[in-house]
């Protein structure tokens, strides 16, 4: 059977790794122009020939809102060209945190979000945060693949830090914090949590001495930042010497990366969200998925 031709669409917070995704594959690149009218109404068009082919629209879902609306305009849109597959390539998948109604009267966003990007026949995505939702397949109605950065995360650790110590924030980041450190062939803690509110958490080191250790945190996701800020001011109240911060997800919110340094430690993310410390490229995993 005939392969079918395909390109990637760079859509407005993917242009870079969509890019770097066709270089992977071989196949054409093309950016989506988009636009807005006066009153600030999205204006989308494609710049290249769809019908029959297959679509890859890559997308963040950072700042969640816009990027999501211009990526459902644009799944809709790719059908009604003609194209005969699209595929949403979405690095960071936004809205899955709010995975149950966690105060009567509350919207569960997960649901909502994978339910608005049903209209692709395919989504791919990286590390999406997943708690009381297993898999993403319990929540979308269409063929999900989810990737994990772990084998990036790990390689870029033992290339700049070698076998330090990888500390997990909590029981929801042991599945990067100990399978990093098996790679890494470290040693592994996962610390207890407890959240307080969006801007507010605690975290609990017990019986562990980190005086003079390198310490790496690992996580998913870092916001706020102050999962990391408090993990960083415990471990350095436990002695440790440097103090490095890893996540997929860097989406550094309300400044915290400045904050971060300001505690003395230093932060690196993936490219799944653009930012100043984006080190770890995913282009190639993701080009992986699609082949
Ligand atoms: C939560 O369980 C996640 O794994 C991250 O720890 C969390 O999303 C980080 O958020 P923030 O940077 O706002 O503390």
């Amino acid at each position: 059977m005939k392969k079918m031709v395909m390109v990637v669409v760079g859509c407005s917070n993917g242009v870079d790794l969509a890019r770097r995704i066709a270089r992977h594959l071989r196949v054409p690149f093309s950016p989506l122009s988009a636009g807005s009218f006066p009153d600030g109404e999205l204006k989308l068009k494609f710049m290249t020939p769809l019908k029959g082919k297959h679509v890859v629209l890559v997308q963040t879902l950072h700042p969640a809102n816009e990027q999501l609306v211009e990526l459902v305009f644009a799944i809709q849109t790719a059908k009604e060209l003609g194209a005969a597959k699209v595929t949403a390539v979405v690095p960071y998948m936004a809205y899955l945190r709010q995975d149950v109604r966690f105060h009567p009267g509350e919207c569960q966003s997960n649901r909502i979000a994978a339910s608005l990007l049903s209209g692709a026949d395919r989504v791919i995505t990286i590390d999406p945060h997943l708690h009381r939702v297993k898999h993403l397949k319990e929540i979308f109605h269409k063929p999900v693949t989810t990737l994990t950065a772990n084998s990036l995360l790990a390689s870029f650790i033992k290339k700049h830090y070698g076998k330090e110590i990888i500390v997990g924030p909590d029981a929801e980041s042991y599945q990067w914090a100990n399978k990093i450190a098996e790679q890494v062939k470290a040693h592994a803690i996962v610390l207890k949590k407890k959240r307080y509110g969006s801007r507010k958490v605690a975290i609990k080191i017990k019986g562990i001495d980190l005086k003079g250790k390198t310490v790496v945190i690992v996580d998913d996701i870092i916001s706020s930042g102050h999962t990391m800020m408090e993990t960083i001011k415990e471990a350095k109240r436990l002695g440790a010497k440097k103090i490095v911060c890893v996540a997929v997800h860097g989406i550094f919110a309300e400044n915290a990366l400045k904050k971060i340094r300001a505690l003395g430690a230093q932060a690196y993310a993936t490219n799944t969200v653009d930012n100043p410390v984006a080190r770890i490229d995913v282009s190639g995993l993701l080009a992986d998925a699609l082949r």
